[in-house]
């Protein structure tokens, strides 16, 4: 009994232990068939991921075989756009190999394609025919892949059509800017350390060069004439983006041209350098020299009325004392002086008219501008004072040197204060103010007349504007050029009925 009860105790033992193993074998496998089914899930996903990526990627992908004597099969699988791209369906496209998209000759292609097999990854660019015959340039980037011991080629293609036409349009408009540099009537060229590097047919032209061998390579100092070469430095040095000047060149003839230049800082061949348009203004620079003679003519002639009246009047006056004389009058120093004085006067008079009258010494020298200003008022004192017109000064104690032409610059402060003048027909007061900065002397003529409106201050100094009936409007032109052959400038304030200020700024000498 004993034995019985402890064989079924036994037993019993034993097969707890065994359902109890048992339990523990389930749970094993019951979270091992949970993880075989996530697996198998999670494997699933990624195929499906997988393929979304297969197929909603931009560029076209192909899956094919290529034998050892570059010959392929039809394509193993095909990816949406793929297939989308050149107008099959997947079922036609499977049933299709490179032969049959790629537009190359098939001995050509078989390079191509055993070119792909020796090489792990290869990129190249070739066209695909699509089936209504149209085709499309693609980059193709090839990788091989070994699975089970053969060798399968993933195509990965890209539609380059728009980069292709980009490049086109590069290109085009690339060569539309040479023809229209080429064809530019203007003188288009390009300076590095001051060579030319650059020259249109033009530029060619207008530098007497025959070929561009003649002018490439060349200093532009060997043909700029020396007083242009520091205006040039300062130019380019300063210039920002579109300085002018104006300079006189000889060119490879022995021509001397004159031309207005603008420099525009560029990039050329990868290196800074300085891009020259350079007009031709030769005929034009004449035409302004024979504008500026006719307007001397003028104010030359204009003057002599002026000049014939203030003779007169000293000759009035001494054949006034000749007629008191041959009546017997005994002349005395008194009578002398005056006859003296007006003599003198007679003689001033005539030398302003002939320095003005004579042909410009172009040579500069300086000349005392307080000076110039003081004979100028003289000159022009008579006919001032007729209108009941006062010129006042303010002139400073030191003398004032300026380096200059003397009839050209005298020239300018009469034509600034026979301006004034003619605006004041009912009298007044005219200013002459001198002051002076570091380098620099400012001239300011002040009238009190009608003033200008915003649209004649705008056209001041263009060649024939002027509101008088009798004007010749070459006055402020004449001004201008004067001033600016002398590196000066000049400014105008003006009110209407109020009046005008003209200022002169004229660098000097220290
Ligand atoms: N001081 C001034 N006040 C008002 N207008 C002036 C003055 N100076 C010049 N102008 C204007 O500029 C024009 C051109 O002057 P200018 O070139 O000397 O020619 P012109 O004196 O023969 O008219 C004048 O007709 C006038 O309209
Ligand atoms: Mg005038």
């Amino acid at each position: 009994m004993d034995v019985m009860e402890l064989g079924y105790d036994q037993e019993k033992d034993k097969l707890l232990h065994e359902i109890d193993q048992l339990k523990i074998e389930n749970e094993k496998l019951k979270s091992e068939l949970s993880t075989t089914k996530e697996i198998s899930k999670y494997l699933n996903e990624s195929e499906q991921r997988f393929e979304q990526l297969f197929n909603n990627i931009s560029d076209a992908v192909y899956y094919l075989k290529i034998d050892k004597e570059g010959v392929s099969g039809n394509f193993i699988e095909v990816n949406k756009i793929a297939y989308k791209r050149l107008g099959y369906t997947r079922e036609e496209m499977l049933n299709m190999s490179p032969f049959d998209i790629d537009y190359h000759e098939r001995e050509e292609l078989i390079q191509i394609l055993e070119s792909i097999m020796s090489t792990e990854t290869l990129i190249f660019e070739t066209m695909h025919v699509c089936k209504d015959g149209t085709l499309i340039p693609v980059e193709i980037k090839t990788h091989n892949v070994v699975m089970d011991g053969e060798t399968f080629t993933l195509s990965v293609c890209r539609d380059i059509s728009e980069r292709k036409q980009a490049e086109r349009v590069i290109r085009d408009t690339k060569k539309q800017y040479q023809r229209l540099v080429e064809s530019s009537t203007n003188g288009i060229a390009v300076l590095q350390d001051d060579k030319w590097v650059f020259a249109n047919e033009a530029a060619l032209k207008l530098f007497g060069a025959h070929t561009k061998d003649q002018l490439l390579g060349k200093s532009i100092y060997d043909m700029l004439y020396p007083e242009f070469i520091e205006k040039y430095k300062i130019l380019t040095k300063f210039g920002g983006k579109h300085a002018r000047l104006n300079s006189t060149w000889k060119n490879l003839d022995g021509r001397e041209i004159h031309t207005e230049i603008v420099s525009i800082p560029i990039i050329f061949r990868d290196r800074v350098a300085k891009q020259l348009i350079i007009q031709d203004v030769t005929e034009r620079k004449q035409a302004e020299d024979l504008m500026i003679q006719a307007e001397k003519m003028n104010v030359v002639g204009q003057l002599a009325a002026g000049i014939a009246h203030e003779i007169r009047n000293p000759l009035t006056s001494l054949k006034g004392f000749v007629q008191l004389f041959r009546s017997g009058t005994v002349p005395n120093d008194k009578f002398l002086n005056i006859m003296e004085s007006e003599l003198e006067r007679i003689d001033v008079i005539s030398s302003e008219f002939l320095t003005l009258a004579k042909p410009y010494n172009v040579d500069f020298s300086p000349v005392d501008i307080q000076e110039l200003l003081k004979n100028v008022i003289a000159l022009l004192g008579t006919e001032a004072s007729k209108q009941r017109i006062s010129i006042d000064t303010s002139f400073l104690n030191e003398t004032i040197i300026v380096d200059g032409v003397n009839a050209e610059l005298k020239k300018v402060f009469i034509n600034l204060i026979k301006n004034a003048i003619e605006v004041m027909p009912d009298g007044g007061t005219i200013k002459i103010i001198v002051e002076n900065s570091e380098e620099a002397v400012d001239i300011s003529i002040q009238d009190h007349g009608i003033g200008m409106t915003d649209e004649q201050l705008r056209r001041l100094g263009e060649p024939f504007f002027t509101t008088k009936e009798t004007g010749t409007g070459l006055g402020l032109m004449v001004t201008y050029k004067i001033i600016d052959h002398h590196h000066g400038e000049m400014k105008v304030k003006s009110k209407l009925n109020e009046g005008t200020t003209f200022t002169v700024r004229l660098p000097v000498i220290t």
